[in-house]
């Protein structure tokens, strides 16, 4: 088993990734700074795994910081959470984007490789493909980025791919996520912004729980069976495990893969709504709105090459996003 550092460990995906790793017998160890995590989360990982959590409160733009963790520790490999993840917020702030995202890591990249760590798993996105050409998308679809978040994680693959052909001891997995839903099955952790949530299932939560008054349907004239965008939701516990079999297979086979991470079954914004007005049993209110700019019809998976390279299956279907997602927003509003 592999010792390994999860940057963003406190965070929704990072989080899950976490009692994962544990559960497959890693040794795990945290850095966050804690800018959209909460602290108790690490109490709450204490309590799931039933043993205490290694964590380095610090920023990955920090040298010095990253320096003192990877002189504490005798890592096999690192999986790369910690970033900025709001698209709307990167056009405003393409700068701080840029920042903590490609800067923050190349600091990473740059401490791993003084301290002779040389296999990462990189959060990537679906959205680097922009528009479909065709669907689903498969991992050699072209890539289009139309956001400044976007292009931070494309800057950062393209990073990677140098930095192998510059030194072949790199190994990495690329990761490109579909579109996370549902929490732990503990309810202890799961997704809990604190702003107004920009996606979608955080929205809805939040409108089951009564903390927002009903969901406002971004446009229900797309090409699509009911008229609303569709999207291919998977379960976080489910991406969660590919990152398990993605670092396995670079500390085992030191075999560099760039995949996508879904399901392969697209749902409408309507079909999220009506699972989830099943999970809490009650009726959801929504009103339908203008189409937000920069919005898809339609987009989903070929997972074909993740179940191939990795094993990879994701296992959870939209009831279990739903009851999870409830059990969790629920216990932690006392709804
Ligand atoms: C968004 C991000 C994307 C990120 C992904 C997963 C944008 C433009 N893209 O994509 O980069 O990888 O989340 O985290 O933000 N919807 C509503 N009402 C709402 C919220 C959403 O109708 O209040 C609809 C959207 O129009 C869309 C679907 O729900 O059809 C899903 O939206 P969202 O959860 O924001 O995900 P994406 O748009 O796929």
């Amino acid at each position: 088993m592999g010792k390994i550092l999860l940057t963003g460990g406190a965070g929704y995906i990072g989080s899950h990734t976490y009692v994962e790793l544990k559960a497959a017998g890693h040794e795990v160890v945290i850095i966050d700074n804690f800018s959209n995590a909460r602290k108790d989360v690490i109490d709450r990982l204490a309590q799931i795994t039933d043993s205490p959590v290694l964590v380095h409160e610090g920023d990955v733009l920090d040298k010095a910081f990253l320096a003192t963790v990877f002189a504490s520790h005798d890592f096999d490999a690192v999986i790369h959470f910690a970033a900025k993840k709001a698209v709307g917020e990167s056009v405003e702030k393409p700068l701080e984007y840029f920042e903590t995202n490609c800067t923050g890591f190349s600091t990473l990249l740059m401490a791993m490789k003084e301290a002779g760590v040389f296999r990462v798993v990189f959060s990537s996105t679906a959205t680097v493909y922009g528009e479909p050409l065709s669907l689903p998308y498969t991992e050699d679809h072209r890539i289009a980025p139309v956001s400044p978040y976007a292009q931070s994680k494309v800057t950062c693959e393209t990073l990677l791919k140098h930095l192998k052909e510059a030194d072949d001891r790199w190994t990495y997995g690329v990761l490109r996520y579909f579109n996370p839903a549902g929490a732990h099955d503990s309810a202890l952790i799961g997704e809990d912004p604190n702003d107004i949530p920009n996606n979608l299932m955080p929205y809805i939560a939040k409108v089951a729980t009564g903390e927002l008054p009903q969901l406002t349907v971004f446009g229900d004239d797309y090409n699509t069976p009911d008229g609303t965008g569709v999207r291919d939701y998977i379960h976080v516990v489910d991406l969660a495990q590919g990152h398990v079999q993605s670092v396995d297979k670079l500390i085992y086979d030191n075999s560099t893969h760039i995949l996508n991470l879904g399901t392969g079954t697209g749902y409408s914004v309507f079909d999220m709504l009506r699972a989830y007005e099943k999970a809490c049993q009650k009726p959801l209110a929504y009103t339908v709105g203008p189409r937000r700019a920069g919005d898809i019809d339609c987009f989903y998976a070929d997972p074909a090459s993740a179940r191939e390279i990795l094993g990879f299956e994701a296992r959870r279907g939209l009831d279990d996003m739903c009851r999870t997602s409830w059990n969790w927003v629920s216990r932690l509003r006392n709804v």
